[in-house]
């Protein structure tokens, strides 16, 4: 793939034309895969289907410069939908803070069992992330000093050492992954700074240093492939990194100490070809999306990345907000618009981002939650599919499974192990089981350092 040149000089009639024709080309490789594919082997297929595409419209001599977005694009944020008689799946490649799959919870609840425990970290296990790139399955976990990389397929492990304090959280680069094909984790850490790490060539890439004082929650824009950054941090604000320029281009200041952050979801409105569309802080395509935050303050607030302003804010914890997340916005999990957080006063919240209203409270945790998540789950009720399964994690060494639209007890529990003495990390993952299985598992790091993976 070539660079990601972004500045076009097409005149107004040319660029309409354009794009007309991509979203008949869109629409065609909807239907297309729709009827056509039995969904196993999407991402073997999916190269087949755009050289398919390409042959069919002559795109590629009619519009050179955009086969890339194009192709990125598809690869990266397609979201399509297939039935059988055990789940119902939606492949959808935008690759950030959800899980791509979804799956019968009632599967799941009568099957789970522990099947995997990985080489035990010294320490508290303080963050896990997966990478839900097609063709790869790495986990990757952050404890002491040290970021691990594991390949799921035969639990080798890579290191990386450079940090020299605490490593408080990791992700997987989509930005490095969908513009330059390289294999990169995201750490930060207690030693003020953010790096980022080529694991498959060990090799150290850009360190963020502007923070001075701890670093807390990272994450990567949903949109423009992740070409931002945004972290939280124990000097009270929230920057936004390019990490295109490894510029800082915002400070967000209006917390105390910032523990975690998180990037509105992908919208499916918004044009992702405007590339020339910048914001007042030079974000581009930043328009319409927002920052979430947690902090030692007890607080939530969300940010406008457009203006750079505080939008709302939701102060009904009682002790630090140590993880929040972001709903989606697809068909069988509606849960866009709201926001769930989990704090050191051991509740669990829903909020409304809208009406700024606070939705649902889940009590049932008897210590801290470290760590919240909208699940890959649906229930099925009177014959509609619904995604409405949240999960969380705590101190009280269990993960607890919550139906948001019932006021009732939890739905499920998973213990942890007697020696894990509290669970402080987790990640939904979609592991290829065999060519035409996906098994859905929950990764969870514990107090204790280790990390299990059962489903
Ligand atoms: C699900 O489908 C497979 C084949 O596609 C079949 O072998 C299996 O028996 C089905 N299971 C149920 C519970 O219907
Ligand atoms: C959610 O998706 C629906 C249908 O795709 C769309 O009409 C709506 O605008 C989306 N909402 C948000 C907040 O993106
Ligand atoms: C800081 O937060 C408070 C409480 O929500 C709000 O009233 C105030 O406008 C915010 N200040 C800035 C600069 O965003
Ligand atoms: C859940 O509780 C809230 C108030 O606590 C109430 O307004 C709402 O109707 C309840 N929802 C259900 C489904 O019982």
């Amino acid at each position: 793939m070539k660079g990601n040149k972004r500045t076009t000089c097409l005149g107004n009639k040319e660029r309409k034309s354009k794009q007309l024709s991509l979203v008949i080309f869109i629409s065609l490789l909807c239907c297309y895969i729709y009827y056509d594919l039995r969904l196993n082997q999407v991402e073997d297929n999916v190269q087949k289907i755009v050289e398919y595409w390409v042959r069919k419209l002559d795109i590629e001599s009619r519009f050179p410069d955009v086969l890339d977005n194009l192709i990125r694009n598809y690869v990266c944020q397609f979201v399509l939908f297939s039935f059988n008689n055990q789940s119902v799946q939606v492949i959808h490649y935008q690759h950030l803070t959800q899980a791509s799959t979804f799956f019968m919870f009632d599967t799941f609840r009568s099957s789970s069992k522990l099947f995997e425990t990985f080489e035990r970290h010294a320490s508290c296990v303080n963050s896990i992330d997966y990478s839900t790139f097609p063709g790869h399955q790495f986990i990757c976990s952050a404890s002491d000093q040290t970021v691990c990389v594991w390949n799921v397929k035969d639990n080798k492990q890579i290191k990386f050492n450079r940090h020299s304090s605490n490593v408080n959280c990791v992700k997987f680069s989509p930005y490095h992954h969908c513009n330059h094909r390289r294999d990169v984790i995201c750490s930060s850490s207690r030693d003020n700074t953010i790096r980022f790490w080529d694991f498959k060539e060990n090799q150290q890439l850009e360190v963020f240093k502007e923070h001075n004082s701890a670093v807390y929650g990272i994450e990567f824009s949903s949109f423009n492939f992740g070409r931002y950054l945004c972290s939280g941090s124990s000097d009270k604000t929230i920057r936004l990194w390019d990490v295109e320029t490894s510029k800082s281009l915002h400070n967000f200041k209006n917390h105390s100490i910032v523990c975690c952050v998180a990037f509105s979801p992908l919208q499916s409105n918004q044009n992702n070809y405007n590339y020339d569309k910048s914001n007042g802080i030079g974000v581009i395509g930043g328009n319409g999306y927002t920052i979430c935050s947690g902090s030692w303050d007890n607080t939530i607030q969300i940010w406008d990345i457009e203006t750079a302003k505080q939008i709302t804010e939701f102060n009904r914890h009682k002790d630090i907000v140590k993880s929040v997340k972001y709903g989606l916005n697809a068909t069988v999990m509606n849960v866009a618009n709201t926001i769930l957080s989990g704090s050191n006063d051991k509740s669990v919240r829903l909020w409304d981002i809208r009406s700024g209203k606070q939705i649902q409270v889940f009590n049932e945790h008897t210590s801290i939650v470290n760590v919240v998540e909208y699940s890959p789950f649906v229930v099925k009720r009177n014959k509609i599919f619904n995604g409405n399964v949240i999960c969380s994690a705590s101190n009280d060494n269990t993960i607890c499974f919550w139906d948001i639209r019932l006021n009732k007890t939890k739905l499920h529990l998973i213990q942890g192990q007697d020696e894990d003495d509290g669970i402080c990390s987790l990640k939904f993952l979609s592991i290829q089981k065999k060519k035409d299985i996906i098994k859905m598992s929950l990764c969870y790091g514990s107090c204790k350092g280790f990390i299990r993976i059962c489903g």
